[in-house]
């Protein structure tokens, strides 16, 4: 069993003031592949290295299994770590930087070779057991990285951004290779990226951070349509959601409207309902939309917003428009890459305004 228990954890670095991680508490199942996301100097370094007692912790407790570790040296917690640089020895061949740890150890030469020969055999890289590293590519080094930890069986594997230093094709790749993985070594897995598109296709569960703070922690699914705040709406989603600022009006009692000085939507029954719960009648909040959740609109038909184009992105099958919508906010959406606009052209986007979430102007808590 290796489920990690953290408790209410907090860290502070002797020359740094400012406490880096704060009141992180979470427990992770055995066999969980989760992942630890957001901005770079949140604290998915300084969380991992805790867990694997490379750094001390400042307040609170970690469990692995049923053991408290806090004061545990890293190699009696039973993990092992994969770094974004490879960290492996350059004048050893592939076959030596993997059995190093094992030799270390004093494990009987067969044993040894069994392990080793056996991660070569699940990451593919029986053929390279007598190069040096740098006769290898980048991707390669990091299998091996990879073979180093499989082979000490640990149980639990902290990665941190394993795949960062990759192009973008062969990130993409080792990402398969990395949930073929999981599923064939049934380990809990922690691990750390910056990336969000990683974070939605590896994880079984997301941890969003931001400063320190656990933001919110849940499937993918639920951290895309349901995001707790604007910062995980707008940090998850490979185009950021949309945020338009307006006030929320009762012009016909039980119908409300979502009122800016250009445009007003109707607001349908439940989030209506929900907004009157929430006492938000009168009052100003952030409408939340994703760019999926909109489309362009003919000219003619009043209903939706106009906006005037400012620039636009080829992205192959799509192209995503920016529009002026007043207030200095820009709205993104996706339109088909035919469409041809020159700035400040005139455009109406219709809302699917069911799929739209409202927040809290102020806080940017997601209501509900
Ligand atoms: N050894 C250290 N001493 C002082 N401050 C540190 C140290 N390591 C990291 N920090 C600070 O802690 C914060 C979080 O860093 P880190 O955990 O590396 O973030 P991330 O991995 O999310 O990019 C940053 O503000 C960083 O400057
Ligand atoms: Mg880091």
């Amino acid at each position: 069993m290796a489920t990690i228990e953290i408790n209410h954890l907090y860290k502070r670095y002797a020359k740094n003031k400012h406490t880096v991680v704060k009141d992180f508490h979470l427990e992770i199942k055995d066999k969980e592949f989760l992942v630890l996301v957001g901005p770079s100097g949140c604290g998915k370094s300084t969380m991992l290295r805790m867990i694997a007692g490379l750094e001390d912790v400042t307040e609170g407790e970690i469990y692995i299994g049923d053991t408290l570790v806090n004061d545990l040296p890293p190699k009696d917690r039973d993990i092992a770590m994969v770094f974004q640089n490879y960290a492996l020895y350059p004048n050893l061949n592939v076959y030596e930087n993997i059995a190093f740890g094992l030799r270390l150890r004093k494990l009987p030469k067969h044993e040894i070779d069994l392990a080793v020969k056996r991660a070569a055999r699940i990451l593919e890289i029986e053929p390279f057991l007598d190069r040096k590293p740098r006769q290898l590519s980048g991707g390669q080094r990091q299998r091996v990285a990879l073979g180093r930890a499989i082979v000490r069986n640990p149980q639990v594997f902290l990665m941190d951004e394993p795949l960062s230093n990759l192009d973008a094709k062969l990130r993409m790749q080792m990402r398969t290779e990395i949930i073929k993985l999981h599923k064939s070594l049934k380990t809990t897995i922690v691990y750390v990226t910056h990336d969000q598109v990683e974070a939605m296709t590896m994880g079984d569960r997301i941890v969003v951070m931001k400063e320190g703070v656990i933001q919110q922690a849940d499937t993918p699914e639920s951290i895309y349509s349901k995001p707790n705040n604007t910062f995980v709406a707008s940090f998850i989603g490979s185009l950021p959601m949309n945020f338009i600022k307006g006030r929320v009006l009762e012009n016909i009692p039980g119908k409300l409207e979502f009122h800016t000085p250009r445009f007003s939507l109707n607001i349908p029954e439940i989030a209506s309902n929900m907004l009157i719960k929430n006492k938000m009648v009168n009052r100003i909040v952030t409408l939340g939309i994703r760019p999926e959740n909109m489309e362009l609109g003919k000219a003619a038909e009043i209903a939706g917003i106009p906006g005037f184009h400012k620039y636009n992105e080829l992205m192959g099958a799509d192209r995503y428009l920016h529009l002026d919508i007043g207030q200095e906010q820009l709205l993104t959406i996706r339109a088909s890459p035919e469409i041809q606009y020159v700035e400040d052209d005139l455009v109406y986007v219709t809302p699917n305004v069911s799929e739209a979430l409202f927040f809290h102007f102020d806080t940017g808590e997601r209501l509900s």
